[in-house]
């Protein structure tokens, strides 16, 4: 969101707790007997196929557009809607907390308006272009500039909005009210209290109450930078995870200081974001034991990401992994940060509208991973995760596991129960030369682009049984079709 440019205050102090703790772990693991030869030795996995703590739906992934009309200009491009329909089905997560919503006139003009108004007209045409593409959208309403003297959020702007939208039957399968609440004191010198929010999701919900379109429609908060306990458990604890359908939060790695490219394939960095998943889980279930958690924003870097990184191959590690970690934790959806933004380096898109690494690395585990989430071990320079494979693509029992090398040798794995099993093997490289800050990703040595704005056929090839190498700088999918994992046959 456009927060993200502004002062971190916040993130800055949970980046350090982060840091610090990683350097303490860098310390015990130098101190390791087992580190000198680590690399000459094969990777022993062993996945727990009895039970699973999670299920991945077709919806775990979504993205989210910032505050931003920038798709207006491209909603009829046949590129953008083929590009967009290969992630569908996916939650959108689209608005701001500070638009005034002019549902029956036109377009103000002037500096600085086509940031803080939107017409009924561009309101439409969003939501047909999500119709479309068959995208799910989650509305975050404004609050900011529009509360009561008493400090309680004033519905009125988002009523005539709803309204207007129930007129012409546009579905909204989601709200969110504001953003990041943790922050408005340093943004808008104004402070929403945790139990007052909780009191306007209310409000919320009694409004969406009102319409027949919308009664169903759900709320998720309270949508904080990153796991302020303060914020995020007052909020659920002051009654709204009564109300709301997910407890979310949002998470980046790094932060506004020193960016540099071996941030992004750093084993430490990847720590970050299962701290703060952990975090988040134990304090919603410290109030309700069944609220599903929902990362509901989430990037590698704040600031619009880093040209050059967050936008190439090496994007990918942070990435994948972040899934695998949601996944395993328990994490119901996890939202990217975000699929266009023309002038910013984190999208999955490019500002031409061409896919960037991370929009394949998407598409293909959407197309791969589905259903119940298993444990898988591992060794403290790689990554490894096991869910069931999609049976859209490949029969029910099939087993998918993925392994990240963000180490600049290669690495055998042996995934001992499965050594005589047929496998379907994706290796995804560097696109070309310029490797990790390449702008493509290639599919089992074939660099990935489109074909006449479509799609090319994501085929994976059959790889010989035994162990696995996987290259320096590169990360795999692979899938056991005779596996017959009992918890995947259902
Ligand atoms: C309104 O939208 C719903 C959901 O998309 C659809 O099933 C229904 O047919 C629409 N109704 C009208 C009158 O267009
Ligand atoms: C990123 O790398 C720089 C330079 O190596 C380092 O100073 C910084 O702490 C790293 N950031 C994170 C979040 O690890």
């Amino acid at each position: 969101m456009h927060f993200i440019r502004g002062s971190h205050i916040f993130f800055i102090l949970c980046l350090s707790w982060i840091a610090t703790a990683s350097q303490n772990a860098r310390f015990s693991r130098a101190d390791s007997p087992h580190n000198n030869n680590l690399k000459d030795v094969p990777v022993r996995v062993t996945v727990g196929l009895q039970q699973s703590k999670n299920t991945i739906t077709d919806h775990f992934i979504g993205h989210s557009l910032g505050w931003s009309l920038n798709l207006l200009p491209h909603v009829s491009s046949k590129k953008l809607q083929n590009l967009a329909r290969a992630l569908t089905p996916m939650w959108v997560r689209w608005g701001d907390p500070g638009v005034t919503y002019i549902v029956g006139g036109t377009h103000p003009s002037g500096p600085g308006h086509q940031w803080h108004d939107m017409t009924g007209e561009q309101w439409a045409t969003y939501n047909n272009f999500f119709r479309t593409v068959g995208w799910d959208l989650i509305f975050i309403l404004s609050d900011e500039t529009i509360r009561h003297t008493d400090g309680s959020w004033n519905p009125d702007n988002a009523r005539q909005l709803l309204q207007y939208s129930a007129d012409k039957n546009i579905t909204i399968a989601g709200f969110e009210l504001g953003n990041e609440y943790n922050l408005y004191k340093g943004h808008f010198h104004t402070m929403v209290t945790p139990q007052q929010l909780s009191k306007d999701v209310n409000t919320l919900r009694n409004m969406l109450s009102e319409f027949p379109k919308y009664y169903s429609s759900f709320i998720m908060g309270p949508d904080i930078a990153g796991i302020d306990p303060i914020y995020f458990k007052g909020f659920l604890a002051a009654g709204a995870h009564n109300t709301v359908r997910a407890a979310s939060f949002h998470q980046y790695y790094i932060g506004a200081g020193t960016r540099s490219l071996s941030n992004f394939t750093n084993i430490h960095t990847m720590d970050g974001a299962a701290w703060m998943v952990g975090q988040a889980l134990v304090q919603t279930r410290s109030v309700d034991l069944l609220l599903p958690v929902w990362l509901s924003e989430t990037g590698s870097a704040t600031n619009g990401g880093v040209q050059g990184m967050t936008d190439r191959f090496v994007s990918g590690f942070l990435w994948l992994d972040k899934l695998g970690v949601c996944a395993r934790q328990g994490i119901e959806t996890v939202i990217r940060h975000v699929f266009f933004s023309p002038h910013e380096y984190y999208g999955i898109l490019d500002k031409d509208l061409n896919p960037n690494p991370d929009f394949w690395l998407t598409v293909l585990y959407k197309r791969i991973v589905r259903g119940a989430v298993f444990n898988a071990g591992g060794r403290q320079d790689v990554r490894v995760y096991a869910a069931c494979a999609n049976t859209d693509n490949f029969k029910a029992g099939s087993l998918a596991v993925y392994m990240l090398n963000p180490n600049n040798y290669p690495v055998t794995f042996d995934l001992h129960q499965f050594t005589h099993q047929p496998r379907f093997r994706y290796t995804l490289t560097a696109g070309d030369k310029d490797g990790l800050v390449s702008r493509y990703i290639a599919l089992n040595g074939v660099k990935l682009q489109l074909v006449n704005d479509n799609l090319p056929p994501l085929k994976p090839e059959s790889a010989p049984r035994g162990v696995v190498t996987v290259p320096a700088y590169s990360y795999t999918f692979l899938v056991f079709p005779e596996a017959e994992v009992s918890i995947c046959l259902h």
